[in-house]
């Protein structure tokens, strides 16, 4: 049996900081109401003309300096963003081509905030099928230029960043001690458009749009459905919460991501926490988390990582990985 092994994982973010004062001087908001409500104290923003490959290739490369390879010995790059450099092409390819790589395949997937997990998917059943024998998932974005600064209910919720994580096929013995993806679990359900979305697009209105979203709506959904796919995750692998090391959420917001891990009686000091710094990064979220986790040293060899993740659409997902 071939699993995907997790070998190198980076993460870039803008120098630019914003900070929920500099917020209150933008639209009627302040700090202890974004604190409370989200967790948020800060995110970073990308500077004029810095774009979503600039950041994705910043992490790429972080991540295979760890991995110890070269570009050309990946043989696919998959990259999770709703906000890519252009219409087209694929942001992975502009990735790819600054790696200085022209071999194997690149291609970009659109799950929003589910991206990473979907990406990761995509990826390990590549991996898995025999079609590549490593892969650079990148999970990029810079929400900052989809976002209505005039909107106080959406735009402090949001930060630009990127992380990444090389994979890498290995033989398992089939069992959730495999070290490696254990197994990945996807859904959507289109009918909840309405309740997040982009106002624009090229085929609709030829423009970029705003990011508009109905937060409570979205945050009732979120609890439930993420739930469902971790219950899944768990079950699937004959596993239970109490064998969770560590659970890296897609970070949206710190009240659902407690509720979360209420839920599955873990500690706070299991749960990798960025969103305080990194604000809601979209599908950049979970890589930037794994990335500084372990990069820490906090998630080790043999640890159990639970990713979960939720977004428009809408799209959710969990994964279970043996580090
Ligand atoms: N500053 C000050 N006041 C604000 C702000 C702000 N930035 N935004 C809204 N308010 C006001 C509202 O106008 C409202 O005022 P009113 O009572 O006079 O009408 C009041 O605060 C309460 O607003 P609610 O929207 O009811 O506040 P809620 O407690 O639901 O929190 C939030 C809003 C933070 C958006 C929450 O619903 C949430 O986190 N939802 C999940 C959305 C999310 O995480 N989306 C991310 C994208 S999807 C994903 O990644 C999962």
């Amino acid at each position: 049996l071939t699993r995907s092994q997790v070998v190198g994982q980076g993460a870039y973010l803008p120098e630019r900081i914003l900070t929920n004062a500099d917020l209150a001087k933008i639209v009627d908001t302040d700090d202890a109401w974004i604190r409370q409500r989200t967790g948020i104290t800060q995110r970073h923003i990308a500077a004029e003309g810095e774009t979503t490959s600039d950041l994705g290739l910043a992490a790429s490369q972080r991540a295979l300096e760890v991995a110890g390879m070269r570009p050309d010995e990946l043989d696919l790059i998959v990259c999770a963003t709703s906000t890519p450099d252009e219409t087209f092409p694929a942001t992975a390819t502009m990735i790819q081509a600054r790696l200085g790589m022209t071999r194997g395949a690149a291609f970009d997937v659109q799950a929003v905030c589910s991206g990473f997990v979907y990406g990761l998917a995509v990826a390990d059943n590549f991996i898995r099928a025999g079609q590549a024998k490593s892969a650079l998932v990148v999970g990029a974005e810079t929400f900052s230029r989809i976002l209505d600064w005039t909107d106080r209910t959406t735009c402090v919720l949001f930060g630009d960043g990127a992380g990444a994580v090389v994979l890498r096929a290995a033989p398992g013995e089939g069992h959730a001690g495999d070290r490696g993806v254990l197994s990945t679990h996807l859904y959507s359900d289109g009918t909840h458009h309405d309740a997040l979305y982009v106002d624009g697009g090229p085929s609709s209105t030829r423009t970029v749009g705003h990011l508009r979203m109905q937060g409570r709506e979205v945050f009732r959904h979120a609890v439930v459905r993420m739930a469902e796919a971790i219950d899944t995750a768990l079950e699937s692998n004959g596993l239970t919460p109490g064998d969770i090391d560590w659970m890296v959420p897609h970070q949206a917001n710190a009240r659902i991501i407690e509720a979360m891990a209420k839920r599955l009686n873990l500690p706070h000091d299991r749960v990798v926490l960025t969103v305080d710094r990194h604000a809601n990064t979209s599908a950049a979220s979970i890589p930037l988390a794994l990335a500084e986790a372990a990069g820490d040293g906090r998630i080790g060899t043999g640890d159990l990582v639970l990713l979960e993740a939720m977004g428009g659409g809408f799209t959710w997902g969990s994964a279970l990985v043996r580090w």
